[in-house]
C-alpha cells in the first residue's frame, strides 16, 4: 500500500505532495505524483504564487496552477493551495511601485478575490498569509509589514473568508515553527488574537524543511503542534523535507530517515494535525540543492526513483 492509504489507517485525512510544474512532462514523475494511494492530496510549488496568478495588474493567469490542480482533482486527490500572500515570488509591477496603504489594501483584495473565485471550493485548504515572522517573534518587514502594517496579515484572512468556499480550510504557514521557541510563541500569540476578535482563522501550517541530524525531536514537534492546537485550530505538517549536506552516505541516509519519520508520527500521534504533506518527493526536483549549495537529496525517492530508507521508515512506522 502506497503512503496515503497507510496515512489515512493510521487517522490522517492525507499524506500529501508538493508538485511544481517543470516536471509536468516526465511520465514516470507523474504517475506518482498522481497515484493516489500514494499521495492523496497535491499542493502547487510554485503555480499559484502571485508572480505567476497575477503577472500583470489586473491580469490573472492560472495556467500553472490549473497544471496541478485539475489532474489532482481527476486522480481524486485533495489540494492544499498555496499562497495569497507572501514576500517572495511577487510580480515585478507590484515591488516596483510605493504604493499608498488604500492602494496596496485594495491590491491584496482584489488578488484574493480573483485567485480564490478561480479556485472555489477546488481546495481543502488555503495558505492565506505564508513566513510573516522573523525567527525572533517580530514581524517580518516587507511590502506587506511596511506600507499596511501589521493588519496586513487580518485583512488577508478576512479577505479570504469573503472569496473562498465556506469550506475552505484557512492556514496561516510558516518554517521554523515546529519547535516551541520565539517565532512559535508570536504565532500561537497570532492565533489567540484572532480567535478571540473572531478573525477567521482554521489551522497552522508547520513547514517541516529539515537538516539530516539536526532536525527537531518527536517530543518538541509534537509539543510545538500541541501549542496550536490547544488554542482551537487544526495543523498541518505542509512543506516537509530534511536536506543533506553532501556527499551522502548510508548513515546520513539512516539519520534523514529517523528525521522524517519522527516529523510524521508527531502529526499522526498529535490530536488535530490533519496530514503531511512532502515539499516534493523526487530528488532531482527539490527546491534545496538551489537555495542550500552543497546540500540536497532531501527527498524520499533518489534521482532513479528508488525509495530511500525515509520512504521505508516512514511507511514502516505508519
Ligand atoms: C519554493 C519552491 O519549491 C521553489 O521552486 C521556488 O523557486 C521558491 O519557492 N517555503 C515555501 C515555499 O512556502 O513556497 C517555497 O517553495 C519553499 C519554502
Amino acid at each position: 500500500p502506497g503512503l496515503d492509504v497507510l496515512a489515512k489507517k493510521a487517522g490522517l485525512l492525507y499524506f500529501g505532495t508538493a508538485i511544481d510544474n517543470v516536471v509536468l512532462d516526465n511520465k514516470q514523475y507523474i504517475s506518482i505524483a498522481h497515484n493516489r494511494s500514494e499521495f492523496g492530496q497535491v499542493t502547487p510549488s510554485n503555480g499559484q504564487k502571485w508572480m505567476y496568478i497575477e503577472p500583470q495588474r489586473n491580469v490573472f493567469n492560472y495556467t500553472m496552477g490549473d497544471e496541478i490542480v485539475k489532474p489532482a482533482i481527476k486522480a481524486g486527490q485533495m489540494r492544499r493551495c498555496h499562497t495569497f500572500l507572501w514576500h517572495n515570488q511577487l510580480p515585478e509591477w507590484l515591488t516596483s511601485q510605493n504604493w499608498t496603504k488604500t492602494e496596496l489594501v485594495g491590491i491584496l483584495e482584489n488578488h484574493i478575490k480573483n485567485e480564490a473565485r478561480h479556485y472555489y471550493d477546488e481546495c481543502y485548504a488555503w495558505d492565506v498569509v505564508n513566513e510573516a515572522y522573523n525567527d525572533d517573534g517580530t514581524l517580518r518587514s516587507d511590502i506587506w509589514l511596511d506600507t499596511i502594517g501589521k493588519e496586513y496579515i487580518e485583512l488577508a484572512f478576512k479577505f479570504a473568508r469573503k472569496y473562498t468556499s465556506p469550506r475552505t480550510r484557512l492556514y496561516y504557514n510558516d518554517y521554523n515553527i515546529e519547535t516551541v521557541n520565539n517565532k512559535s510563541t508570536a504565532v500561537a500569540a497570532l492565533v489567540k488574537d484572532f480567535k478571540k476578535r473572531h478573525i477567521p482563522i482554521d489551522g497552522v501550517g508547520l513547514q517541516a524543511h529539515f537538516v539530516t541530524g539536526s532536525a527537531p525531536s518527536y517530543d518538541q514537534i509534537s509539543a510545538a503542534l500541541k501549542l496550536f492546537t490547544k488554542l482551537g485550530v487544526e495543523t498541518a505538517i505542509t512543506e516537509l523535507d530534511v536536506r543533506t549536506q553532501l556527499p551522502d552516505s548510508a548513515e546520513k541516509m539512516a539519520q534523514q530517515a529517523t528525521d522524517y519519520t519522527n516529523a510524521v508520527k508527531a502529526c499522526v500521534d498529535g490530536d488535530d494535525c490533519v496530514g503531511v504533506t512532502v515539499w516534493d518527493f523526487w530528488d532531482p526536483v527539490s527546491w534545496v540543492p538551489e537555495t542550500f549549495p552543497g546540500q540536497g537529496n532531501a527527498d524520499l525517492l533518489d534521482a532513479n526513483f528508488t525509495r530511500k530508507p525515509a520512504y521505508y521508515k516512514v511507511s514502516d512506522m505508519l
